[in-house]
This record gives structure tokens, sequence and C-alpha cells, in this order.
């Protein structure tokens, strides 16, 4: 039986105020949903996940540092509005040579041309955008499978 593999499950600025933000853009379910339905799904895969959120660009830096060093196997993040402004959130995950998944709920490609730019997509193994909560669900089994 192989070791358990960890999963972080990241998610940048705003992302602690789903449920309330912009329901109609990011829905009506809140984070804890979000970690909940991840969490019930790792159970049957067999893979631990650790969640953080952090509405600032050091910290998350800081956090994704420290995961890499302490051995974990791949990294799922929606790094929020940082996706489109921050080369050293970019270079902090290259940094690690860890497995990256960039998932947005929404589709970015539809809005605003601002959000059509992504300085962490260079980086990440994929992408995925729209797809609500199942991005993120689609990107731990990807992930699962890959690790
Ligand atoms: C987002 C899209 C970003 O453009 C935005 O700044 C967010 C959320 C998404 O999940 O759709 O905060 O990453």
């Amino acid at each position: 039986m192989p070791a358990t593999k960890t999963i972080a499950i990241l998610n940048g600025p705003n992302l602690n105020r789903l449920g309330k933000r912009e329901p109609e853009v990011y829905g009506s379910a809140t984070l804890d949903d979000l970690e909940d339905q991840l969490q019930a799904e790792a159970v049957p895969l067999g893979v631990n996940l650790v969640f953080y959120q952090s509405n600032h660009e050091g910290a998350l830096i800081d956090k994704i540092a420290a995961l890499a060093d302490a051995g974990i196997h791949g990294i799922i993040i929606n790094p929020g509005g940082l996706t489109h402004t921050s080369v050293v959130l970019r270079d902090a995950l290259a940094g690690t040579g860890l497995p990256v998944i960039e998932v947005h709920l929404s589709n970015v490609h539809k809005r605003e041309e601002f959000r059509h730019h992504s300085f962490i997509s260079g980086i990440a193994v994929g992408v995925i955008a729209g797809l609500g909560f199942s991005g993120y669900s689609a990107a731990l089994h990807y992930l699962v499978d890959e690790i």
C-alpha cells in the first residue's frame, strides 16, 4: 500500500466571501461548503487534503513554501484576482516543482478583458474555469491519478 499523498487546496483573496460575494457569478455556496465537499471526495480517493485561504499575497507565498518543504504532492489553487497580477505567486508555485492546477469558479474568458490573462497558467499542468465547485473536483481526481 503506497503512503498517503497530500494535496493542498489553496484559495486566494476574497474567496472567503463565497456565498455572499456576487452570488450571480460565484454561486450561493460557501468556502466551507467547498472544503466539506472536497474532503468527502478525498476519503474514498485515499488522499489527504490541506486547505488554506488567504487575502494576502505574502501569506499565500509563505504557505506554499512551507507546504512544499513539508513534502506535499500537488497543489490546486484558485488564486482569485492574484491570477491576473502576481508574478511573485507564479514564482512561488513554480519554485515548488510540484504539479499545480489552476481553478476558477467562473469562466474568466467570458468576463472582462483583464481577467483573460493569467500569470499562473504558464506554470500550471492545467487550467479549469467556469465549472464552479466541479472544477476543483475534476482537478482533485486528475491529480490523484497523476501523483
Ligand atoms: C476567480 C476569477 C478571478 O478573476 C476573480 O478575481 C476571483 C475569482 C474565479 O474563481 O472565478 O476572485 O478566480
